[in-house]
């Protein structure tokens, strides 16, 4: 047994990333693209895999999409152009731990919402915007870092007319949606947008791998064409060959193969830390992720997963306590990632956690 089996981080196990599609592709990319690959680009970055975003997600054009270097760059952009200090942003509770941070540096005013089982509670927006104007809603509506939940196309389609009549935007933070275990999750908020209320960002870090650093924005033509000039004032382009290999991989039919495996995989981890959970902490609580990378356990009102990580982290088996994606509270919850541990290492990395709790 490995002396660490850590659910810490939200990245693949190196078995989950498509190595040797990756290289074939790099080949690829290098002989028939390098021209491209290895120029200064604009700030959409390579306009061949922007052109397939936009038809992926059913959009007009290249000129909906930027490509950024990954999708936690993505949110920066996006935040920095429409936010200033003071603004009220609603966040999801809990929410992604960097996206609490970001906005926490722009000074914006936390509204936060809790999660249901079936994602935000979109009436207790309904009753934030009667005290004042609400500027933008940070949704991840598909498998929930960390919360594991998805967002149902009911509350999806009151948030997008609740978002047209009070011309708040909403940032449609997506990394997991290609990633389900069984039904597809319901459409994109950008689909059902029709007056250029919803933005919508996602990344390949999921779907390829996180080193490619190949994320991108989608939405209206505005805002992307004013965030492209912002990047390339600053960066002139994101990473030309990353792009390119993507393009191959997603030209090739490779990417939606390596999804296909990875899905498999996933689902083996996470029915491997439901049958953990049950034999080791019976105790713990959750809500069953129909996809993606993460379970957010509730051990119950006595429980202290701060304490718990320490200790859990020196019996070899780390993870984040709930306190990290919480603006207060979070002290029972914990968040697993499984995709980070081989389905055949989740016994034992949980049975290490029972034994110090
Ligand atoms: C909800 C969410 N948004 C954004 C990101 C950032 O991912 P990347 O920058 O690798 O695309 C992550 C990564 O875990 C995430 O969970």
């Amino acid at each position: 047994m490995p002396e660490t089996i850590s659910f810490a981080r939200g990245a693949p196990s190196p078995d989950l990333i498509p190595v040797e599609a990756v290289r074939h592709a790099a080949a690829t990319a290098l002989e028939q693209d390098w021209k491209v690959a290895l120029s200064y680009g604009v700030g959409i970055g390579h306009p061949g895999l922007c052109e397939w975003i936009a038809e992926r997600h059913d959009l007009p054009g290249a000129s909906n999409v930027m490509v950024t270097n990954g999708s936690l760059e993505a949110g920066a952009m996006m935040f920095r152009h429409l936010l200033e200090a003071g603004d009220r942003v609603v966040v999801e509770q809990p929410s992604y731990d960097r996206t609490l941070l970001l906005l926490e540096q722009i000074g914006v005013e936390f509204i936060p919402v809790a999660l249901e089982e079936d994602g935000l509670d979109v009436g207790a927006i309904e009753r934030a915007l009667e005290s004042g104007p609400i500027k933008l809603v940070h949704v991840i509506p598909n498998f929930h870092n960390p919360a594991g939940c998805t967002l149902s196309e009911e509350k999806r389609r009151r948030l997008v007319d609740l978002a047209t009549e009070h011309g708040f935007t909403i940032f449609e933070d997506d990394p997991y949606r290609e990633l389900p275990f069984g039904e597809d999750p319901p459409p994109t908020m950008l689909s059902m947008d029709t007056t250029d209320r919803v933005i919508h960002a996602s990344s390949f870090s999921k779907t390829v791998s996180p080193g490619v650093r190949m994320g991108y924005l989608a939405g209206p033509e505005e805002p992307i064409a004013e965030m492209a000039k912002v990047a390339n004032e600053n960066y002139i382009s994101p990473n030309m060959l990353a792009g390119s290999i993507v393009l191959e991989l997603a030209h090739s039919g490779a990417l939606d193969r390596n999804i296909e495996t990875v899905k498999v995989k996933l689902q083996e981890r996470r029915d491997a830390l439901v049958a953990a959970l049950g034999k080791h902490l019976p105790e713990a609580t959750f809500v069953l992720p129909g996809g993606g990378y993460f379970l957010w356990a509730d051990l119950g009102e006595d429980a202290d997963t701060v304490a718990l990580a320490a200790r859990a982290k020196e019996a070899g088996a780390p993870f984040i306590p709930g306190t990290d994606f919480m603006l207060d509270g979070g002290q029972t919850k914990l968040r697993f990632s499984f995709a980070s541990v081989p389905a055949e290492l989740i016994d034992e990395g949980v049975a290490r956690i029972a034994s110090v709790a």
